[in-house]
């Protein structure tokens, strides 16, 4: 039943979030959190904050944004933040993408970006991958009304060079690109360093990967001050409180510590490659993944079948019921115990196909 419901919502597909099951204890590899914790940094900056609970946060979230400036060397009127990327990338579909001019992204990549163009009325021009699921770069050039891009791409893995990045920028002279860098730690060229050279780029990137913060929800975009003035009146027009004080502190905690940062980030890569060689091994054909998480297909049996199979024994990927995906699993990166609990479990499986 839809009574009382604004038109604009009456058909809004809404976004569905990878399962966080509670029926049991499983090895959770289905929605590429990071295996290991945050900082213990941010523990301590998080209970220090809650002794201000009473009042309301900093409306610039002002230590969220100096720590990424420090860290990232770009000055703060370039930064902005919000309650994870998402949150930001909702925002800037309304800040820089018109009804009637259509936005451009791949037909394979994050689901969102569908979810929102329709939420705001926007329509969209899907762009093929190519066979291989890498991303036609020419056809990203001259859009009618700006480009979403991540890089690496999800659910494939698959990044673009920084040279690609910066043609798809400079090829869209008129229109914002948006780059989403979600996993852009994990062994991809950034284009923050484009920033200073292209008014139109915003790259937004978060800490739920690569900082272990997915519950703490804190994300950034980094851009051309003129871009980041849209994003505060878009947010200014929302919610002005929209990180919360332990988000704020723990957040620009995380951030700052770049030895415990850099520790997890290398762990993940030295896991991830070990866990394809692994796969191949199995007869898996994977693409090649500059993020946190792995692409597979078999060619005997099918994702489905596969999907199921590990989840009875304990371990949850993801598998997507749709065209061109539908015969592949996409596996976070876990700790290297996870993975070789997980391997073993595939090999199990496979003796009977
Ligand atoms: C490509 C991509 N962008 C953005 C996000 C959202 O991340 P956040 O937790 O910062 O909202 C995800 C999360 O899975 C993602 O895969």
């Amino acid at each position: 039943m839809k009574e009382f419901w604004s038109k604009r919502i009456y058909n809004q597909q809404a976004y569905t979030a990878g399962e966080q099951p509670k029926d049991k204890k499983y090895i959770k590899l289905n929605t590429n959190e990071n295996p290991y914790p945050p900082s213990p940094k941010v523990k301590e900056a998080i209970m220090a904050a809650l002794n201000d609970l009473r009042l309301y946060p900093d409306p610039n979230c002002t230590e969220i944004i100096e720590a990424v400036s420090e860290v990232y060397g770009v000055s703060t009127e370039k930064i902005f933040a919000g309650n994870g990327s998402d949150e930001i990338l909702a925002m800037s579909f309304l800040a820089f993408y018109d009804p009637g001019r259509p936005v451009t992204f791949p037909d394979i990549t994050y689901t969102f970006y569908p979810v929102y163009s329709e939420l705001y009325g926007l329509s969209y021009n899907l762009i093929p991958l190519n066979e291989d699921f890498t991303v036609p770069v020419e056809r990203l050039f001259r859009s009618p009304g700006g480009v979403v891009l991540a890089n690496p791409n999800a659910p494939t893995g698959i990044a673009l060079k920084l040279y690609d990045i910066e043609r798809i920028v400079s090829e869209n002279p008129d229109f914002t690109v948006i780059i989403d860098e979600a996993y852009v730690e994990y062994e991809t060229q950034s284009a923050v360093s484009l920033i200073d050279k292209y008014a139109n780029l915003l790259v937004v990137r978060t800490s739920s990967k690569s900082y272990s913060l997915a519950g703490l929800r804190v994300g950034w975009a980094i851009g051309n001050e003129n871009l980041i003035n849209a994003l505060n009146v878009v947010k200014n027009s929302f919610n002005s409180y929209t990180l919360g004080r332990p988000a704020l502190a723990g957040g620009a905690a995380g951030i700052r510590d770049r030895e415990y940062f850099e520790m997890c980030r290398k762990k993940v890569i030295f896991t991830r490659r070990k866990t394809a060689e692994s796969m191949q091994e199995l007869g898996f054909e994977l693409t090649p993944s500059s993020a946190n998480f792995l692409f597979a297909e078999h060619p005997k049996i099918n994702a489905e079948t596969l999907f199921h199979a590990l989840r009875e024994r304990g371990i949850l990927v993801r598998y997507f019921n749709k065209p061109r995906i539908g015969n592949r699993l996409r596996i976070s990166v876990g700790t290297d115990y996870q993975m070789s609990v997980m391997v073993e479990q595939l090999s199990d499986i496979l003796r009977h196909y």
